[in-house]
């Protein structure tokens, strides 16, 4: 199995460059079968989740070509298949989107259940609940989800989420689309993701409002047209990055960036003691000295992100003081990182949704493994930040997200490499 193998020590300079964001590059692939027409998709990532997608979308009929660096073009014509291949599925959890997609082209779906970061029980009640309530018969196992028009056929309306489900907005987008009348999605998600999607689903002729509030309206259209479309920049992806600055110390400027996105994710690293300049499209970062504690409560956009959670904790571990850290959406996520920068010589404490941070002087180097994406950036910030080398395990986890890792991080002056 490959590894990384880090050795600390080094500040991090120079400019890296922020690819398009996975958590839309998962939901508008899969938007582009809604579309009897060609949509050229510009800055699309090279990660493993969209690798795995595209691979599945071109089994189940469509014609995929991968242009010039970062360019897919999708051909959903047809015929496509509605029941996309299970194996595949099963390796990522935004394959889930599939079902929103199929249900709204062709009113049925046979699709196997998602895996992806088993960092907290990720159920998709929502998702489901929305289906049926536009009209879907929906039987469920463990093992599969299979969607069909119910007695009265599929029709606009107004569903209600139990929570703003990131998912479930995502996925009802998608089913409503092409089903007449208006659908209404209330406590709807309001991630930069979610207005990607619905800038891309109108350019191809969808008639949707509201994106990025928590009401977003989906009038019906008879069908949907080719056209161009380039993805947002990974605001996760940056903030890492930022993160990995002022932890290890260093000035970089961070490029292709929507600073807008990233407003409370560079208001915490500030707050810790990093100087950031924000330009029209990139941010730079310059940390140097210890690091000033602070307090963060995760919460859905356009609070701090729960997908930054393990990165902020270790510029914690690092900044003079005790550091708070809460989490409102997955409570279990702290599992997936806080005994392995314990094991590089953090103080972390858990109790509930809370991490107490007592930040130390310095980490060192240990063998860790990842346990999902963002805890395994975090273990990757640790090693850069830490004395000594640091072997991380288990690394297909961060390369499902993150684009040229190695050539990026190695570029900024990390000593970073992967070895099998
Ligand atoms: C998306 O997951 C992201 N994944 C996650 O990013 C991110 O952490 C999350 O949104 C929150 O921002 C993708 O976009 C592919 P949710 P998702 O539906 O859609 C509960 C990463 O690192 N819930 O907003 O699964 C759920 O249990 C990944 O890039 C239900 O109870 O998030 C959770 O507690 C990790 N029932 C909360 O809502 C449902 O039907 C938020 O989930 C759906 C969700």
């Amino acid at each position: 199995m490959a590894r990384y193998e880090i050795h600390g020590g080094n500040t991090l300079s120079g400019a890296v460059t922020i690819s398009g964001a996975k958590n839309a590059a998962v939901a508008i692939l899969p938007a582009a079968l809604l579309v009897k027409g060609v949509c050229r998709i510009e800055n699309v990532p090279d990660i493993s989740d969209v690798r795995i997608l595209l691979e599945i979308i071109e089994k189940m009929g469509a014609k995929v070509e991968k242009c010039e660096p970062g360019v897919v073009v999708i051909d959903s014509t047809g015929p496509i298949s509605t029941s996309p291949d299970e194996e595949l599925a099963r390796k990522m959890r935004a394959s889930y989107y599939l079902m929103g997609a199929l249900l709204g082209r062709f009113g049925k779906a046979h699709v196997a259940l998602p895996g992806g970061c088993n960092f907290a029980a990720r159920p998709i009640d929502q998702h489901i609940k929305g289906f049926r309530i536009l009209g879907a018969d929906v039987d469920e196992n463990e093992n599969y989800i299979n969607l069909q028009p119910g007695p009265e056929g599929l029709q606009g309306t107004r569903i209600n989420l139990d929570m703003a489900s990131v998912g479930a907005t995502i996925n009802l987008m998608l089913a409503a689309t092409l089903i007449p009348g208006m659908t209404v999605i209330g406590n709807a998600a309001k991630e930069p993701h979610i207005v990607d999607l619905a800038n891309f689903l109108n350019t191809m002729g969808a008639r949707i409002s509201g994106a990025g509030t928590d009401t977003v309206k989906i009038r019906g259209v008879n069908g949907l047209h080719g056209g161009t479309y380039a993805i947002i920049p990974d605001q996760i992806e940056a903030g890492t990055y930022m993160a990995a600055v002022t932890a290890a110390g260093g000035n970089v400027l961070v490029q292709n960036v929507i600073p807008k996105h990233m407003e409370c994710i560079y208001g915490k690293l500030q707050e810790m003691g990093a100087k950031v300049i924000v330009y029209d499209d990139a941010i730079r970062v310059i940390s140097n000295g210890r690091l000033r504690r602070t307090v963060v409560k995760t919460r859905p956009y356009p609070g701090f992100p729960t997908d930054m959670q393990a990165q902020v904790c270790v510029c914690m571990t690092l900044a003079e003081g005790n550091s708070r850290l809460t989490e409102s959406v997955y409570e279990t996520r702290f599992f997936g990182y806080c005994k392995e920068l314990q094991s590089m010589g953090a103080r972390i404490e858990i109790n509930g949704k809370t991490a107490s941070v007592d930040g130390v002087e310095k980490l060192h180097g240990a063998e860790v493994e990842a346990h999902d994406l963002r805890a395994g950036a975090a273990l990757v910030i640790a090693g850069l930040s830490a004395e000594g080398t640091t072997m991380v395990d288990n690394i297909h986890f961060i390369e499902r997200g993150y684009e040229n890792l190695i050539e990026k991080m190695t570029a900024l002056g990390a000593d970073i490499r992967r070895v099998e």
